[in-house]
């Protein structure tokens, strides 16, 4: 044994070779956190010191490679100062150098995903042989940073400029025969060959058949590019990906500019150019809230997984109701393994879900995402009825009928009445408390909220409602099916529009206040799409609907007087009472064409102008940044309200139930990282300034407490 210790060893294998292999101890997964950054030196060090050493080969224990560097460590990290941050950036890279400098050939054996650091180690050998699964990238660009440890130094002089730029600043996953046709690894073979293959060609090295010097020369040079050709591949390239990335996500670019910058330079100063870039993005508050998404997201997935002790197995689940949800509910079950029963009472009903489904999947076989055979078994996994014949074997019901409490209420009995004595019930209801509805029932601790999204299909988010009553088996069963069906669900407790819509409602509260004021809707959408909604608050109403959007308001206004109530007519009134709908009916705060490849389009309409004369109140003069205030401030108090009523558990599940339920911009993290990055104390204030808007704007006594306190919501 050459090295040993807790995440590397170094072995002697055989005649003069030597096995460097990953294997965290402890961990399911290799990453390069700082111990393994530390035996890495060591090893290095060890190969170094011994003479007879003739090559390496390189391999891992899991069954990963190394899945990048640990993403924990990054917050308390990146808060050093920027000198101490390049000195410790450049001293990792010494070691990646240093074994990239080793006076032997050395073979990378890539088993499974080598992404992020993994990759760039795999970078710093001469060769590189991956199993035919593998997968390999520099992810960095996700987390609003781009790759530190030689990625943009050692991939363009790898696999050429405009191939790497391609995978830098798109951070995707590569597969290994893409890798291979671009020459990032030199063999694909398959799993069980790997170890093998390596050998063989460290032997073939060592005997001097390759020649492993002239193969590590072209990544310790310059980038082999003219001038001019040069600045054709980078100018093209960063107009491209900024369109691309957008103004928000600035990483990207940045790599494309440091590959720039460092082209003319052999690997050390290039490094060097690298460093510095890194951490200038490194302390982003866009870095900062990516990096806290990532560990939200963990978070989550940890607390999913929890409930997967207590979960019952869903083997057949059911939906009542074929309508826009339920066909969307039977489609994203049954294309994710899980058959599914779909109820309606009406034939015409059962055909449109039927017919949305098949379009959905058709989609999916047409972009190659799907074979036909699986299509037809999806297809088929969908079982239309129109009676309770097979509810007997039935494991969840998912309750997808119109939006009545009485119907619901009705429908529920009806099939607690048909159904096993332990098979779970679960209401989409978007805004009836479930509480309520559990009054109807026999078992209401079988029953629980399961608020999809629309379309169900795309929105990652499900919310989990657990009643008074509710079971913790029938929580976790709903958690684990959310899953299966490959959404993101977060359990939440009863109030009226649960987290999201609660949260949701203030935000067009603010809308209401600003439209009262005489600001242009057109103006509201363009400041806060630039903010980095998907879509501005009107062009949203249209979307969802206005009835939809004045039947929530009500319930709202009923659940939180005190400050959701609504004082006289305000546009989605005035807009209701127009019929104009939204997109659904082709008039609501724009009017919509259909476009070229029939889908619609968004037009201003005179008409829409006229109506909402009606309800200015009084004409202000508003900044773009006071149009942020008003929207942002009283969605950001409800969700602290929300937090504080114990409605979501953790402020990570409240932004993640933002930005999956309704897009909160991801580069700011959330609502709750949106106050911290602002300064609670900072925020409190300024909230304090739109005092005289409503209650809405009001912060509660304990974030006043929290500002006082210097606390924060994260770290
Ligand atoms: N559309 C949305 O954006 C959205 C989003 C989240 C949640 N929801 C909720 O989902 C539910 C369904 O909404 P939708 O938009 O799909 O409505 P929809 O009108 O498109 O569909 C409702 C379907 O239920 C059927 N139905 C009525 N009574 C029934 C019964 N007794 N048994 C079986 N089927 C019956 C109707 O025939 C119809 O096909 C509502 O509670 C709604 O609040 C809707």
């Amino acid at each position: 044994m050459i090295y040993e210790g807790k995440a590397i060893t170094v072995k002697a294998l055989e005649s003069g070779i030597v096995e460097l292999n990953f294997d965290l101890k402890g961990e399911s997964v290799n990453k390069f956190n700082r111990l393994t950054l530390n035996e890495l030196r060591q090893s290095v060090d060890a190969i170094k010191a011994d003479g007879s050493i003739k090559g390496v080969i390189v391999t891992s224990g899991k069954d990963v490679f190394i899945v990048g560097a640990d993403i924990t460590e990054f917050t308390d990290n990146f808060k050093l100062s920027d000198e101490e941050l390049v000195a410790g950036n450049l001293e990792a890279n010494r070691i990646f150098s240093d074994f990239e400098d080793l006076p032997v050939p050395t073979v990378v054996a890539i088993n499974g995903i080598a992404l992020g650091g993994g990759f760039e180690m795999c970078l710093a050998g001469d060769y590189r042989v991956i199993s035919e699964s593998a997968k390999i990238g520099l992810p960095e660009v996700k987390l609003g940073i781009y790759p530190g440890f030689g990625g943009t130094v050692r991939l363009p002089r790898v696999i050429g400029v405009d191939n790497a730029i391609e995978w830098i600043a798109s951070g995707k996953e590569n597969r290994a025969a893409d890798a291979l046709k671009v020459g990032a690894v030199d063999a694909v073979v398959k799993a069980d060959k790997l170890k093998e293959a390596a050998l063989d060609l460290v032997k073939r090295a060592i005997s001097g058949e390759l020649d492993y010097k002239a193969k590590r020369q072209p990544k310790l040079e310059k980038i082999k590019l003219n001038a001019i050709e040069q600045m054709m591949a980078f100018e093209t390239a960063k107009g491209f990906v900024a369109g691309q990335a957008g103004p928000n996500y600035p990483a990207p670019v940045e790599a494309i500019k440091s590959i720039q910058k460092a082209a003319n330079f052999g690997r050390d100063k290039a490094l060097e150019v690298e460093a510095n870039g890194f951490v200038k993005l490194a302390k982003t508050s866009v870095a900062e809230s990516l990096i806290g998404l990532f560990l939200n997201d963990q978070e989550l997935k940890k607390k999913a997984k929890q409930y997967d002790e207590v979960a019952q197995d869903v083997k057949l689940a059911a939906v009542l109701g074929a309508g826009i949800m339920g066909g969307g509910i039977a489609y994203q079950s049954a294309s994710k393994g899980t058959p599914i029963l779909m109820k309606d009472i009406r034939e015409e009903g059962i055909q449109m879900g039927l017919n949305e489904a098949a379009k959905l999947l058709g989609k999916r076989v047409e972009k190659g995402r799907m074979k036909p055979e699986k299509m037809a078994e999806a297809l088929n996994a969908i079982r239309p009825t129109m009676s309770y014949g097979d509810f007997g074997n039935v494991d969840i019901v998912v309750e997808a009928v119109v939006e009545n409490p009485k119907v619901k209420q009705i429908v529920l009995a009806e099939v607690e009445d048909v159904v096993r004595e332990d098979t779970i019930l679960a209401s989409n209801t978007s805004t009836i408390s479930i509480n309520l509805l559990a009054k109807a029932l026999k078992r209401p601790e079988n029953f629980v909220g399961m608020h999809f999204f629309n379309p169900v299909h795309m929105m990652p988010l499900v919310e989990v409602i657990r009643g008074e009553k509710s079971s913790d088996a029938a929580v976790a069963t709903t958690v684990a099916y959310a899953k299966k069906m490959g959404k993101n669900p977060i359990v939440v407790n009863d109030c009226p529009g649960f987290l999201v819509n609660r949260v949701l409602f203030p935000y067009f509260g603010g809308f209401s206040k600003l439209l009262g004021f005489g600001v242009d809707f057109v103006r509201i959408d363009k400041v806060m799409e630039k903010f980095g909604w998907p879509m501005g608050p009107a062009y949203l109403s249209d979307v969802v609907g206005i009835d939809t959007g004045h039947h929530g308001r009500d319930v709202m206004a009923e659940g939180f007087p005190d400050r959701m109530a609504v004082e006289g007519k305000t546009a989605v009134d005035v807009m209701y009472e127009a019929n104009r709908l939204g997109q659904k009916n082709g008039k609501g705060f724009y009017a919509y064409e259909t476009d070229k490849r029939g889908k619609p389009k968004k037009v201003s309409d005179p008409q829409a102008y006229e109506l909402l004369k009606s309800i200015v109140v009084e004409q202000r003069e508003v900044t773009d940044e006071d149009i942020i205030n008003f929207m942002m401030i009283p969605l950001c108090l409800e969700t602290v309200r929300c937090l504080e009523d114990g409605i979501v558990e953790t402020a990570a599940e409240a932004d993640m139930g933002l930005i999956y339920g309704i897009g909160f911009p991801p580069f700011r993290g959330g609502a709750l990282r949106y106050i911290d990055s602002i300064g609670v104390a900072e925020f409190v204030a300024l909230a304090d300034k739109y005092a005289d808007l409503g209650a809405l704007y009001h912060p509660t006594a304990k974030l006043r407490e929290m500002a006082k306190n210097g606390q924060k919501f994260f770290g």
